[in-house]
């Protein structure tokens, strides 16, 4: 009896209980797509030492980019894109300016920052700088902050 409770508790309480962040091994990572490519592009997510990487263009950016202007690093933000509840895969919705996390309906904002929802702590952020010509940039994604 003790061992059928245990069966049905244990997946349960797994489910429910909030892991530790998680840490990639990778110190940086160019992002597969180049900023002229992000709004359209299918990868990304994408991996950053075995864990989903997510790039988001804010608001601001996209208005810049729409009008062909160039684009700042900071008009871009990075995250490691696995929840802070249990760990699912979570996406940019860009109707709502927010991070979404399907599973259990979390919502995060352009920063990170957990503000509805089960996630108990914040996305882990990377840092993104932007690397070539204008218009041509690379996106590339690091744990470190720039010197
Ligand atoms: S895994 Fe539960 S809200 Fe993301």
């Amino acid at each position: 009896m003790v061992a059928t409770w245990g069966a049905i508790l244990y997946p349960v309480l797994r489910f429910l209980r909030p892991r530790a962040a998680t840490a990639s091994g990778a110190l940086e990572v160019v992002a597969p797509f180049r900023v002229k490519e992000i709004l359209q592009a299918k990868n990304n997510p994408f991996d950053f030492g075995g864990k989903p990487c997510l790039v988001v263009l804010t608001p601001d950016g996209a208005k810049r980019l729409a009008a062909g202007q160039a684009i700042q690093a900071d008009d871009l933000r990075a995250f490691n894109a696995v929840c802070t509840h249990v760990d699912c895969t979570v996406k940019y919705r860009q109707e709502n300016g927010d991070i979404y996390c399907a599973c259990h309906e979390g919502i995060y904002d352009l920063n990170g920052r957990n503000v509805s929802g089960p996630p108990p702590r914040p996305l882990e952020a990377y840092v993104v700088t932007l690397r070539g010509e204008p218009g041509q940039e690379e996106i590339v994604v690091s744990k470190q902050s720039p010197a």
